[in-house]
């Protein structure tokens, strides 16, 4: 969601608070600022859209400082205009604060504060902050800050700044994440490591409750009572290369092509050919409580509730346990049914997604155990799961999420197959899939060496402004994810369907300027599918169809084909993923979307 990034120390403050900002822009782009605070008090720049702004108004008036906090926002209150851009100040200019995620109790602040004569110049619950922290200021930042958090309802990461108690940053944390930098001789504040890794790869994670106070050789943790409490430090494991483009011309086009050794790199060390399992150490699930799963409830939202829906299958088909997929945020106000005998798996490439965070607190709290599947290494999910099985598809940084699928795809895989093999599945089958497994990064290489075909098909279809995707069974989620990677990037309308359900609706659409892209691979229900490419045909649709053999059975019914080369069914979305991400990006590369950070979304969606 938003981005707030902190520094105190010797360095010239304004360009590094800059530079965080930038390697968060993916967070949140539609408006940013810096606070600094120097001898002669607090100065602020802030501007509407890309840090780009903020830079150019930096350029034409340049302020300095010692210590600073920055901020790049995804507008949840008032629109994105440079007066509700942070950092917000308090009336008498002394405190200045950014904040992510949401105060619930906004209008009864507001007003009260309003009763003590204080006056609002932006639309935000933000300032509310500014002003109560300078209303009860008695001469320390970290106590007014906490005073002020007793009267907040809501979740907040915020960093707060104030002249009358210079030479340090106060940050707290409930709902949003937040780390320390810890560097030599200076300090960072930010809510995301990508921010701080050019400086330290040394971080102290902040947990739900802490308040952390940053002075240029020192940080303390501390609880609402303003005692120290201890703290681990953490090693970033990401190298800066991995969060820079490297040549391409966007994060998700690199990020599409890494997939290959994003796979890989799930897998390794997991997968036992020999046996045909997988070994995970993080589960922290004995053999006894495989045995005893009476059924799985996952959890997720986006392109996560996609994957989701993947291994719901390969759980039912192979583990023949009842499992449930669940939005997060309708499963967390539901009264689901959960026993200590659930299993509720967490999916999410954050780690950070508020309503799944607030999905696995309710399942845990219902006695179920949890298991996050995450992609960032000490996110608030992976630290409070039970157990988990990271992914290590490495950074992700386009808001469309791609790698990120095909290694939870995988890593649902690997968990099937540990759990199949405990229960019933044999090991001949075990090892048929596992050795399916092994050769998916090669088999995706082979995929992504069609590149220029789908940018080719791209061009035809750049114009068009609604688009069907439709699939069967392990093929129908991988449609609904095409649709989504479609429609996020380049704002076309996409429906994901089930490829005969169409016949109930969606068929109404089809005339002569309606493309309906078909997952189809020669799988299980492959001349269902071909039913229905033949029912959209009749009814004059352009059909895009994937599939991985040259099949007599579809020939004349399709305009554009895009093969692919076959595996296992239950592992056949990881490979069609790929064709449909690079139609999505080719489509909007050219209608000029801006395909990294496309308008209205946010990598890491923080509120609820
Ligand atoms: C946002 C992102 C999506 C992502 C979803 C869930 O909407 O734009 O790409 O799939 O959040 O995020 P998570 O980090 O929990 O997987």
């Amino acid at each position: 969601m938003c981005g707030i990034i902190g520094y105190i120390g010797p360095k010239a403050v304004a360009p590094i608070l800059l530079e965080g900002l930038k390697r968060m822009e993916y967070r949140g782009y539609d408006s940013a600022g810096v606070a600094l605070l120097n001898g002669t008090g607090l100065q602020t720049r802030r501007a509407a859209g890309k840090i780009a702004n903020l830079e150019a108004a930096l350029a034409s008036q340049p302020i300095t400082g010692v210590v600073g906090i920055g901020h790049t926002r995804w507008a949840t209150h008032g629109p994105p205009t440079e007066r509700n851009a942070h950092p917000h100040r308090s009336g008498d200019e002394s405190v200045a604060v950014v904040h992510n995620g949401i105060i619930e109790n906004a209008n009864t602040l507001r007003s009260a504060l309003v009763e003590l004569g204080y006056e609002f110049r932006s639309d935000t619950d933000t300032e509310i902050l500014a002003h109560l922290i300078e209303e009860l200021f008695d001469g320390s930042l970290e106590e007014a800050v906490i005073a002020a958090l007793t009267k907040v309802e809501g979740t907040y990461g915020l960093a707060v700044v104030s002249s009358r108690d210079p030479g340090k940053i106060v940050a707290a944390r409930k709902g949003s994440p937040l780390l320390i930098g810890i560097g030599v001789g200076e300090n960072f504040l930010a809510s995301d490591p990508s921010a701080v890794l050019a400086h330290t790869r040394n971080v102290v994670y902040l947990n739900d409750g802490d308040v952390a106070v940053i002075e240029r050789d020192a940080y303390r943790v501390i609880d609402r009572h303003a005692a120290t409490i201890p703290h681990t430090v953490d090693r970033i494991q990401w190298d800066l290369a991995e969060i820079e483009r490297g040549g391409y011309d966007h994060f998700m086009l690199k990020e599409i092509f890494e997939q290959p050794m994003s796979v890989e790199n799930t897998m390794r060390g997991r997968l036992i050919l020999a046996d045909g399992t997988a070994k995970l150490g993080g589960i922290n699930l004995t053999h006894a409580d495989l045995m005893n799963i009476d059924n799985v409830v996952i959890t997720a939202c986006g392109t996560s509730w996609h994957s989701a829906l993947i291994g719901e299958m390969m759980i039912e088909e192979l583990c023949r346990i009842p499992v449930e997929v669940e939005y997060a945020s309708e499963f967390r106000y539901k009264n689901p049914i959960v026993t200590d005998r659930t299993l509720c798996i967490v999916i999410s490439q954050s780690g950070e997604t508020a309503d799944t965070l607030a999905a696995m607190r309710e399942a845990k709290r219902r006695g179920a155990k949890t298991l996050g599947l995450v992609n960032v290494v000490g996110s608030t999910i992976a630290r409070e799961d039970d157990g988990g099985v990271y992914l290590h598809a490495g950074p992700e940084i386009g808001v469309a999420s791609t790698k990120a699928f095909t290694s939870q795809v995988v890593a649902l895989a690997l968990f099937t197959l540990k759990l199949a093999r405990k229960r019933d599945l044999s090991v001949v089958r075990g090892r048929e899939i596992a050795q399916a497994m092994h050769g998916l990064p090669a088999q995706l290489a082979e995929v992504l060496a069609s590149a220029p075909a789908i940018e080719a098909i791209a061009e035809e279809f750049k114009e068009s402004t609604n688009f069907l995707y439709l699939g069967r069974g392990y093929n129908f989620p991988a449609a609904l994810e095409g649709a989504l990677k479609l429609k996020e990037i380049s704002y076309i309308h996409a429906e994901g369907y089930p490829a005969a359900e169409m016949k109930h609706g969606p068929i109404a659409l089809i005339d002569d300027r309606m493309p309906v892209v078909f997952v189809a691979p020669h799988d299980a229900v492959f001349d269902k599918v071909v039913s229905n490419i033949q029912e959209v045909r009749a009814r004059h649709g352009r059909t895009i169809v994937i599939t991985s053999r040259d099949e007599p059975a579809l020939k004349g019914l399709i305009d554009y084909e895009i093969r692919i080369p076959e595996t296992e069914d239950m592992l056949m979305p990881i490979l069609s993923a790929v064709p449909l991400q690079l139609l999505a990006y080719y489509i909007a590369v050219k209608r000029g979307a801006n395909v990294d950070q496309p308008r209205n979304l946010a990598k890491s969606v923080t509120v609820e």
